[in-house]
């Protein structure tokens, strides 16, 4: 059995799904492609530093706080209404093009390949549940894990190990399939495969010793390699 645990934002949702809203606010496209990718990197960045202080506020409070902050940051006038727009924008991002296809593609090779399929994800339990049913592709994961009973982000180990544990897989059977690099460090360090979903063709690595097993341009490539039946 294989176990595939696909990362959910950056990796199956677009997390620059809020940049039509926010140039709605912004007036301008420039600005609110800058903005989106300032607010998705603050989020990452809060998640990352309660991690290490070992303070756990949850990943809607990570974004909230980001969002904030950027408003100050990038000067942005932006009354209470917008904010709150932009939020529940978050519950409601699209997912990425390939990724209905791929993980039909996966779904349907799921007997024969022995595979399980799961979203794991830094998200709240609510929010993931809300985000993938509607982006129709909840039907196709056989569960989804949450950091949150474990009070911590990606990448601390012991999320990776709470994957394993959530879906009774073993490390060497599971692979972590993610558009984040910092996910595939964490994952590869705690002894999972991964595959790096290189969703930008000119985004670099880290040039870190827990490099990915293997890279895909989208989800379709994935499907390819893991649909093969195995013995
Ligand atoms: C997630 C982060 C990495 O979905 O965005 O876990």
């Amino acid at each position: 059995m294989t176990t595939l645990a696909f990362d959910v934002y950056g990796t199956l949702i677009d997390t620059a799904g809020v940049t039509t809203v926010l140039e709605k606010h912004l007036g301008d496209a420039a600005a609110a492609a800058e903005f989106s990718t300032q607010w998705r990197q603050k989020q990452l960045e809060y998640t990352f530093r309660y991690g290490l202080m070992g303070v756990y506020r949850d990943f809607r409070v990570c974004t909230r706080q980001a969002l904030d902050f950027c408003c100050d940051a990038l000067r942005a006038d932006m009354p209470a209404a917008a904010r709150a727009e932009l939020m529940d924008c978050y519950l409601a991002l699209p997912a990425f093009d390939d990724v209905r296809g791929g993980l039909e593609l996966l779904s349907a090779a799921r007997a024969k390949a022995r595979l399980k399929l799961y979203a794991f994800s830094n998200g709240r339990p609510d929010d993931l549940e809300a985000l993938l049913a509607r982006a129709g592709i909840d039907a196709h994961l056989d569960g989804v894990v949450s950091v949150h009973e474990t009070q911590t982000f990606k990448p601390a180990a012991a999320v990776y190990r709470h994957f394993l544990a959530r879906a009774g897989a073993a490390a060497d059977d599971t692979w972590l399939i993610s558009g984040n690099p910092f996910d595939i460090c964490g994952a590869r360090a705690a002894g999972l495969h991964a595959l790096w979903l290189r969703r930008a063709p000119a985004a670099v690595f880290d040039p870190w010793e827990f490099a990915p097993d293997a890279i895909a341009a989208d989800l379709i490539e994935v499907a390819r390699r893991f649909s093969d039946a195995k013995p």
